[in-house]
């Protein structure tokens, strides 16, 4: 099962970004209520890494418990663990650097250096993803979600980025990442968009998460938003198949929203 799409538009990016990073704080605040831990999923690109930045930047950042948030990557790309277009490296400098993480929870996908290839590196973060989920006890939990491709842990919230060819995480249209139905970790080769190497969860893990959050601003997105949410094929247009098991939120601005399904804008209520 997996939830039909919500779209909150706000007016610009930096109002987005701020509203984005208080809904994130208070997403994980009542995650650790409910379970005493919370599991985020990011991104990169701008709206990703500039989550991380308005996170840091908020009063309410300090109200998390990092040491008992467990973190994990949607994509990365397969570069040198130096290379300042690693993802990782990015979150690390724009948020994660400061926080009182737990190293143990801090899940990294394998750069170029340490692996041969991409296939090599998503082959052990679909072991790290194994072992997590393994250590959560989740084999009856598994059995509940027999639509997975292989062992997740529980993920709560998971944070996406959409380019304007409507990829989402490393999965880009028509390529053979967003066809992907037996694993949950991909290496990509060839990626239309550079670094050419890659590794990306799959969609079906992709959508093993409670909540996924698609953050986007910018009207060279608006086509991609819309043939999303109108409901375009997912091989075609990625970002249409990616939903969270409970909750699917597109959290965007309005030069974003411009070619939003009038039926999925909210209404004003009716005047008495
Ligand atoms: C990458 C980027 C990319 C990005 C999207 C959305 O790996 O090349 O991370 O996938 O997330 O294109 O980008 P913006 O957040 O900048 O809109």
């Amino acid at each position: 099962m997996s939830a039909d799409p919500r779209v909150s538009i706000h007016p610009d990016s930096s109002v987005l970004l701020a509203a984005i990073a208080a809904r994130l704080i208070t997403k994980l605040v009542d995650t650790q209520d409910k379970y005493g831990d919370a599991t985020i999923v990011l991104t990169g690109g701008s709206m990703g890494i500039g989550t991380l930045r308005a996170v840091g930047d908020s009063p309410a950042c300090a109200a998390v418990d990092w040491s008992k948030v467990n973190v994990w990557w949607g994509d990365e790309r397969f570069v040198e663990a130096g290379s300042p277009d690693r993802n990782v490296l990015q979150a690390r400098q724009a948020l994660l650097d400061r926080l009182p993480l737990d190293p143990a929870r801090v899940h990294v996908p394998g750069a170029a250096g340490e692996f041969a290839t991409a296939d090599d590196a998503a082959a052990d973060y679909a072991r790290q993803l194994a072992d997590a989920a393994a250590r959560e006890h989740v084999a009856d939990y598994s059995d509940s979600r027999p639509d997975e491709p292989g062992p997740l842990p529980r993920f709560d919230v998971l944070l996406l980025g959409v380019g304007p060819d409507a990829h989402v995480a490393s999965l880009f249209p028509e390529m053979a990442g967003i066809r992907e139905t037996g694993r949950t970790v991909v290496g990509v080769e060839n990626s239309p968009k550079p670094p050419p190497s890659r590794i990306s969860l799959t969609l079906p893990a992709i959508k093993s998460s409670g909540e996924v959050w698609m953050l986007v601003a910018g009207e060279d997105k608006a086509g991609a938003v819309g043939l999303a949410l109108a409901g375009a094929g997912t091989v075609q247009v990625p970002a249409a198949g990616a939903r969270g098991r409970d909750r699917t939120l597109w959290l965007i601005d309005a030069a974003a929203a411009a070619k939003v399904p009038g039926n999925l804008l909210r209404k004003e209520p009716a005047s008495a």
